[in-house]
């Protein structure tokens, strides 16, 4: 990559890590777990130097979405309570824009999955901005486990006016529903596989319930539907796009790897991630440098040079992305409450 002149680099400053800003169309991008219908087309302008002060509009269209949301909808219908994964990085973007409305003032458990990606700290204070009355908010790393056995005694507690309800009217050991939603690749399936003991529940036969359905027990007294229900994030807000990005929950390959490379430069810089200047050898005139600028000295003091000795831009890009997916420069939390 080389760019043809060098960004205004008071606005770059004004960019990073921010909403605003001239925007340059890149290639559309698309869940990771989903086919989109319709992507959206659009090119980056031939002239433009690649800088932090471009962005790309990241959209897709999956096609079945509202018939995935109307099922969703239907299936709400049937369970006493939500179970809403998102991922911990990134507790904003991670989210589906209609839950609320969806889940319609149902008692839900928020799952902070993949915490052992995310900053401790910040965790904790998303558990506490994200619990409220009629909701609980528990971190989880599902991979390992770590975090999943509080779900059932959180649910229980959560549910305890609706099982002494149910009681009050004659039911014996009733047993409660939950559903679980999420974004494309935030671990729902990870989660289930965690969580549901394999001895199927037979209740495709109950009324109302969706043909075909398959309820697993979860703990004593709880069923949970084998299916999660897929939600989307939101389609509409830039910085969404980028932090999904970043983390992988949307394929990047698609994508200018290196626009989103300098993006996420941006914002470890604005976060001041100890790590990052660490992992790079990065000193504090290179940290004051435009992120573009930085990608190329990362690039050289990794050695990734092509032909000529200029830095290999492109390859350090998906290594940046791909290290910091696999948390190798620490743990973070890219939104904070
Ligand atoms: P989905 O059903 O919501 O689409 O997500 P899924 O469970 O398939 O998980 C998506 C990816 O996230 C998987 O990685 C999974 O292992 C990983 N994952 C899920 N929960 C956690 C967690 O708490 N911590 C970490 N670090 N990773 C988690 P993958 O690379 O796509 O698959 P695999 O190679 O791990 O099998």
């Amino acid at each position: 990559m080389k760019p043809t002149k060098k960004p205004n680099q008071k606005n770059n400053r004004r960019q990073q890590g921010g909403r605003s800003g001239a925007r340059m169309n890149a290639k559309a991008a698309k869940p990771a777990a989903q086919k989109p219908a319709k992507p959206v087309k659009a090119k980056k302008p031939k002239s433009a130097p690649i800088s932090s002060e471009h962005t790309q509009i990241i959209q897709w269209y999956p096609g079945h979405m509202t018939k995935t949301k109307r099922r969703i909808e239907k299936d709400l219908k049937l369970v006493d309570a939500v179970a809403e994964i998102i991922d911990a990085r990134i507790p904003v973007s991670s989210r589906n824009p209609d839950i609320a409305r969806l889940t319609a003032g149902k008692p839900r458990v928020v799952l902070l999955n993949k915490c052992d990606m995310a900053d401790r700290r910040a965790t904790d204070r998303w558990v506490t901005v994200l619990s409220s009355e009629n909701v609980r908010a528990i971190p989880v790393d599902c991979k390992s486990g770590r975090g999943v056995d509080k779900f059932v005694p959180v649910l229980t507690e959560l549910l305890q006016p609706r099982i002494e309800a149910y009681k009050a009217k004659g039911m014996v050991n009733p047993s409660l529903r939950v559903m679980i939603v999420g974004i494309p690749n935030v671990g729902k399936s990870t989660f289930i596989n965690r969580v549901a003991k394999r001895t199927k529940a037979v209740s495709a036969d109950r009324p109302g319930v969706t043909r075909g359905n398959q309820w697993f027990t979860v703990g004593k007294g709880f069923e949970m539907l084998d299916t999660p229900g897929v939600l989307w994030p939101r389609f509409d807000d830039q910085t969404v796009g980028e932090h999904l990005a970043f983390t992988g929950a949307i394929k990047s390959d698609v994508m200018d790897t290196e626009l989103l490379a300098i993006r996420l430069i941006d914002l470890l810089k604005t976060l001041d991630v100890p790590e990052f200047s660490e992992r790079y050898q990065l000193s504090a005139e290179e940290l004051e440098m435009p992120s573009f600028e930085l990608l190329g000295v990362i690039a050289k003091h990794r050695g990734m040079l092509i032909a000529g000795g200029e830095p290999d831009t492109e390859r350090v890009a998906y290594t940046l992305l791909d290290e910091f997916r696999a948390a190798k420069l620490g743990r973070i939390t890219l939104e904070m409450p």
